[in-house]
């Protein structure tokens, strides 16, 4: 019996060594020292030793059974931290490595340019004011000397919402709604956008955006006009650019004009990109008609100003070398992340 004692001892021990798993080490102790164990069942037989053989046995049997015990819970204690430490390796965070890249938003290309406009106005005493694109047509027409019957309605293909209400065709209207709230001196510029049933097409959208601007106060002249201009159009496109002023007939001005300047691409030879005109137009401008003046309350005796209106699409299609206005709205990020 003590020699299958020693041998329980021996293969409870080597077992011990070869089991990896939590789960086999308890299996072993179920094996071994469980109540059906074999341990148990040699203790189960010492009755039929004699009384010098059973407590020589008996001490042993406990013996083997506490060194089996010991052994097992070292091995589940040893399983435990092999466990705990391999879970520390794993999950451990390297904060030297760097992190992983948010793609980082940034400006419309219309945004860019619009603000970069607005500085340069600022720069030149404007302010910057805003007007609704839900607009009365007594503002957006009316007001701006474009009765009901004028031919000029007909280049505007305007979305009405009732007979008197219109989705704004331009920002001009702001210049009224300005004027009826403000006595001159008025220096301001209105962004926005404005709304016209256009087909689309690569120079046409339904919905694109105008900058207006207004000066009033008294003896402005043509030359303030052509001064303002001039210097906006240079600090927009650099001080090499050749400006032209051109006779044109916009309703809310009198005498007006269109501004264009010298083609950047073939100066002024005439190529693709200014169709072979040598100009590129920029923008519409005049001097405020008298109408216009007192239909706003203004004396017009005393007081005359310079408007103008420019496409902020048509500037950034430049600037960048768009040639597809829809760009600019399909909000695709292959496009956008080049500015
Ligand atoms: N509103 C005009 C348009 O949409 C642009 C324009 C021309 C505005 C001359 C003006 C101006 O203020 O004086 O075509």
């Amino acid at each position: 019996m003590k020699a299958k004692l020693e041998e329980i001892r021996a293969r409870a021990h080597q077992e011990l060594a070869n089991a990896d798993l939590k789960e086999s080490v308890e299996a072993l102790r179920v094996k071994y020292c469980g109540k059906k164990g074999e341990l148990t069942a040699i203790l189960k037989q010492m009755g039929k030793l004699s009384a010098e053989e059973r407590p020589i046995i008996g001490q042993l049997a406990n013996e083997v059974r506490t060194n089996i015990e010991n052994a097992i819970d070292e091995k589940k204690k040893q399983l435990a931290e092999a466990k705990l430490e391999n879970q520390l390796r794993e999950e451990t965070i390297d904060v030297t490595l760097p992190g992983d890249t948010m793609p980082l938003g940034h400006k419309h290309p219309l945004s860019i340019v619009l603000d970069e406009i607005k500085e340069i106005f600022i720069g030149m005493g404007f302010e910057i004011v805003d007007g609704p694109e839900v607009e009365y047509d007594y503002y957006n027409f009316e007001a701006l000397n474009i009765p009901k019957d004028h031919p000029a309605r007909d280049t505007q293909d305007t979305f009405y919402i009732t007979d008197n209400i219109v989705l704004r065709t331009q920002t001009s209207p702001v210049q009224v709604r300005v004027m009826e709230k403000q006595k001159p001196p008025i220096r301001i510029i209105s962004p926005g956008r404005v709304f016209r049933s256009d087909a689309v097409d690569a120079t046409h959208s339904p919905l694109f955006h105008q900058i207006e601007g207004l000066v009033v106060d008294k003896d402005i002249t043509f030359a303030d006009l052509k001064g303002t201009l001039d210097t906006f159009i240079k600090r927009l496109y650099g001080d090499d650019s050749v400006v032209r002023f051109r006779p044109h007939h916009f309703p809310f001005t009198e005498p007006s004009a269109e501004v264009d300047v010298q083609c950047f691409s073939c100066k002024g030879k005439g190529c693709r990109v200014c169709k072979g005109e040598g100009w590129i137009e920029i923008l519409g401008c005049g001097m405020v008609h008298p109408k216009v003046l007192e239909n706003c309350g203004i004396d017009s005796e005393e007081y005359t100003g310079f408007a103008f209106g420019l496409g902020l699409e048509r500037v950034a299609m430049r600037r960048y070398g768009v040639d597809d206005m829809r760009l600019f709205f399909e909000n695709d990020t292959r496009f956008l992340s080049q500015f």
